[in-house]
């Protein structure tokens, strides 16, 4: 083996977090920020971790165990041995490793990539996706996979799961700024979609009519993108936080940042990814709208990152 390096994009879900589980389309964004993951011989059995990724209070520490089975799910499904010789993975980048932009996957796809260039295995991103979305187990138990294809892919994406996951690109002519806004909790997105299939298999008759109007928002809004009407994707977003609260897994955290950004003037403001603490979204297009609302929102003492939306790998690499 030879050292090698590998990258993986953070996520924004802009539409159906958790719909998505049930094989609801979703609208799924490559941001700006990405893990870097670099490999190389390690003279003991097993993996040597190096964590430089900026992060959470407690966001490590609490992910330990689940990042370490994550690993050996990788190194399985790549067939790797590492019982005589080892490796050692180092983790950095620009992505804070946080609850909600897609850390687990980012580093996941990073590493499936580290792994495939220090092994000269020559993979396509259809197996580095595959790979990830094995070590993605490792946190998730059943994730829908949305998190590794956007990270594996860049760019924005309507990935809708199924016996064969649909992945199409949205085209975006231009990236698109957004804030992303940190409540500072760490969750368990497990939990959270355990809780949302009790109380879904509780109340069918209204979670249906929920889950078919979420339905009905992924498609306006990849019109909406398409036709740049960004006034109609903020709303569009607002009315999908709303379906999102109504199978409770917002929070009062959540709801205050959302509703921070909206008065700054975003045009539309959500929660984003597994919900009931870490991170929210703002559809702010342009500098000065960004910088207005992530300023509003670090005046309230919470932390922000200014990205964008459709990032793609011809940018970073
Ligand atoms: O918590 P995150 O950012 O990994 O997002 C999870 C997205 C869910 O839809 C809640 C779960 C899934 O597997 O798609």
């Amino acid at each position: 083996m030879k050292k090698g390096h590998g990258i993986g994009f953070g996520k924004a879900i802009l539409f159906n977090e958790h719909f998505v589980v049930y094989g609801i389309p979703s609208i799924v964004s490559a941001i700006g920020n990405y893990t870097v993951a670099k490999v190389e011989p390690y003279d003991k059995s097993g993996f040597n971790l190096d964590d430089k990724r900026l992060s959470t209070p407690k966001y490590k520490e609490e992910k330990l165990s689940q990042q370490t089975e994550s690993f050996e799910l990788m190194f399985k499904k790549m067939g790797l041995d590492l019982s005589k010789n080892g490796v050692k993975i180092t983790l950095e980048g620009n992505l804070v490793a946080a609850s909600g932009i897609g850390a687990s996957a980012a580093s996941c796809v990073a590493v499936a990539r580290a792994l495939a260039d220090s092994y000269e295995l020559d993979l396509s991103d259809e197996q580095i996706n595959e790979i990830a979305y094995e070590g993605e187990k490792g946190y998730h138990g059943t994730p829908s996979g949305v998190d590794n294809t956007a990270s594996t892919y860049g760019g924005l994406i309507w990935f809708q799961k199924g016996e064969k996951n649909v992945i199409d690109r949205i085209s975006l002519l231009n990236p698109v700024e957004i804030v992303i806004g940190n409540t500072g909790k760490v969750t368990d997105t497990k939990a959270a979609v355990d809780g949302v299939k009790q109380r879904k298999e509780k109340n069918l008759k209204k979670y249906q009519e929920i889950f078919d109007r979420a339905e009905n928002i992924a498609y306006l809004a990849k019109r909406a993108i398409q036709d740049r009407a960004y006034t109609n994707l903020g709303k569009l977003m607002n009315e999908n936080h709303k379906l999102l609260q109504q199978i409770e897994v917002s929070s009062r955290e959540l709801d205050f940042l959302v509703s921070i950004a909206r008065d700054a003037g975003a045009l539309g403001a959500k929660l984003t990814g597994g919900g009931l603490g870490g991170n929210m979204l703002a559809l702010t297009p342009g500098k000065e709208l960004q910088n207005k609302v992530a300023t509003a929102i670090e005046k309230e003492g919470f932390q922000t990152v200014k990205t964008v939306i459709g990032a793609s790998r011809e940018n970073v690499e």
